[in-house]
């Protein structure tokens, strides 16, 4: 039972009840994007062979899983979910045999491996697909989504592909832009893609499409994996009808496909089918995902074991979205993060996180990477560390990494921005990319893709050849050997922090308790677990700012800091920039 309670106009508690941990709450998760982790066969593109060159570094730093992006077969169109073959290795990561030695690399250095999975929709290569469009009749034709659209109305001046006099079923658009419908000539019919349009829909309410991916994952598991991330897994039921969606939704649709009314059935027959047999995490991306609703997935009697969940990498969306820059201020996102933590206290779990694969790098995003690139970021670490949850880290964060800058269109990979900035561009009848740069710097998925920095030699230690994007320039100053030489790095302090977790069980199951939800500048909590309180200290200004904590005790003692002469309170807290500070007592 929750008990959320106001205890003065300043704090907001929230009591977690005991719990039996599992392995996966006390852990540690370090996500490796192997498009961009290392190369170690100089084609510029990271492998698997380089992933494992790289083990000991991960051991070193301290993480206990190892979340991995799709390495499957797949004509790499939106960089590996878009699966050709669930049960092959995609040749240029490597082979199903260096994939065997990564796990067995993990496992003996008492690491974990989780898959990244994406069963929402495969690739249009993928042999189900093939085989639907070929042959409405075949055992795959009812495998996606198939229709044959509406009569189109004269009117209405429609782009989407297709023969003349018919438009898309419905108004759905796709998160890369334009209508989620594309016409396919050899079937004759609109298929549903809430993706690219080379990433069609599966119909999971086709009881044989569930068979098939429950068959996968099982053949996974016993391959000896240690759980699935679930790619867009909330998306996977498409209300009867399909009805249109509000015209003016950020996401069009949205409202019918998120949460669609079958999702949790899907997930809890996955569940009793495979999951329940397996000590396996599982972490469902879950878009648009309430609080409510991510109880619901994660809770006691949810399917899955945590949810990431986005509010909080929103709140510098613009007035129409993602493709605009809004602000964001301190107030809201402590209101978002303590809304989380305390919505899941007494059921459901958190996978935490400020940067993955999709988003900016955090320390340009809502830090400094100029004047307090150090103190901004293990700010952040800071908080990732000690919430309720479980943390996950995405490579290069551990660094300090930040985004790079994007000189034109042409130096973008990602296919997601590539469209909607296409799209944007011609609607508003720009024709500049200096226009639009700041928006595209500001938001690209690819800001988070450059190549992992190894050392300060030419390709950052990445590659031999010519890294598929460049590296960061700054790679001279910001990389693992020079980070792992010296004390005070970003990197050795997140070592720390992951450390200083793992031997405190009140930064994992404590409870959370909120202070001074309205301060401009800092974001302080309580952390509590039997006897033990810890409090956590935050400015994230770029100034000083003095805090007088009540209850804060002379005899605390400071666990951890980000500044080097810290010590205990006495008194208010006098903070430097971006400053953080760990008290216990
Ligand atoms: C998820 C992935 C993203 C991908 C999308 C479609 O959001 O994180 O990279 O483009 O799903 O599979």
């Amino acid at each position: 039972m929750t008990d959320e309670r106001t205890v003065s106009d300043d704090t907001t508690l929230a009591v977690a009840p005991d719990v039996n941990a599992a392995w996966w709450q006390d852990a540690v998760v370090y996500q490796v994007y192997p498009w961009s982790f290392n190369d170690s066969d100089g084609d510029g593109i990271g492998d698997l062979a380089g992933i494992i060159e790289r083990l000991d570094y991960l051991e070193w730093l301290g993480v206990d899983v190892v979340w991995l992006n799709p390495v499957y077969e797949s004509p790499q169109v939106d960089n590996g979910y878009d699966i050709s073959n669930y049960r092959a290795i995609h040749d240029q990561f490597g082979t199903m045999t260096e994939w065997e030695r990564l796990l067995d690399g993990l496992h003996d250095r008492d690491m974990r491996l989780v898959m990244d999975l994406a069963v929402n929709h495969t690739s249009d290569e993928h042999v189900w697909f093939q085989e639907s469009r070929r042959d409405p009749e075949s055992r795959f034709g009812d495998y996606y989504i198939w229709r044959l659209g509406r009569e189109a109305d004269p009117s209405v001046h429609d782009s989407t592909p297709g023969p003349p006099g018919r438009a898309p079923p419905n108004n759905w658009e796709s998160h890369f832009g334009g209508s989620a419908w594309a016409w396919d000539d050899c079937r004759e019919a609109y298929y549903l893609h809430l993706y690219h349009d080379r990433q069609p829909d599966l119909n999971w309410a086709n009881p044989a499409v569930r068979e098939e991916i429950y068959e996968l994952m099982e053949w996974w598991l016993e391959k000896g994996i240690d759980g699935f991330r679930l790619d867009v897994i909330n998306l996977i039921s498409k209300p009867e009808g399909l009805p249109d969606g509000n015209p003016d939704g950020d996401w069009v649709g949205s409202e019918h496909f998120v949460d669609g009314p079958q999702a949790t059935a899907y997930l809890d027959e996955l569940h009793e089918r495979v999951l329940s047999r397996y000590d396996a995490m599982t972490v469902g991306e879950l878009p648009d995902v309430s609080i409510q609703g991510a109880r619901e997935y994660t809770g006691p009697d949810g399917p899955l074991d945590m949810a990431f969940s986005f509010d909080h990498v929103q709140l510098d969306f613009g007035d129409s979205g993602r493709w605009a820059i809004g602000d964001w201020s301190l107030p809201e996102l402590k209101a978002v993060l303590s809304g989380w933590q305390t919505g899941l206290a007494d059921g459901g779990w958190s996978a935490l996180f400020f940067e993955n694969h999709d988003q900016p790098r955090i320390v340009s995003r809502f830090g400094d990477d100029e004047r307090f690139r150090h103190a901004s970021a293990t700010l952040f670490a800071t908080l990732l560390l000690t919430l309720r949850g479980t943390p996950f880290v995405y490579q290069g964060q551990e660094l300090g990494m930040t985004n790079p800058s994007f000189e034109s269109l042409d130096a973008l990979r990602d296919v997601d921005t590539i469209r909607n900035v296409r799209m944007l561009m011609e609607e508003r009848g720009i024709t500049d990319y200096d226009e639009i740069r700041e928006l595209v710097e500001h938001r690209t998925r690819d800001n988070a893709r450059t190549p992992m920095q190894w050392d300060a030699t030419d390709r950052a230690g990445f590659t031999s050849g010519e890294p598929w994007m460049p590296v960061n320039p700054n790679h001279r100053e910001i990389n693992v050997a020079d980070a792992q030489a010296r004390p005070g790095s970003v990197l050795q302090f997140y070592r720390r922090l992951i450390d200083l977790r793992a031997e405190t069980p009140t930064l994992v199951h404590g409870d959370y308790e909120l202070l001074f939800p309205n301060h401009e500048s800092v974001y302080a909590y309580r952390r509590r677990l039997d006897d033990e309180t810890i409090l956590v200290v935050l400015n994230f200004d770029d100034g000083y700012t003095s805090i007088d904590v009540p209850g804060a005790d002379p005899d605390a003692t400071l666990l951890l800091g980000n500044y080097d002469d810290t010590t205990t309170p006495a008194g208010p807290l006098d903070l430097r920039p971006f400053e953080a500070r760990i008290y216990e007592r």
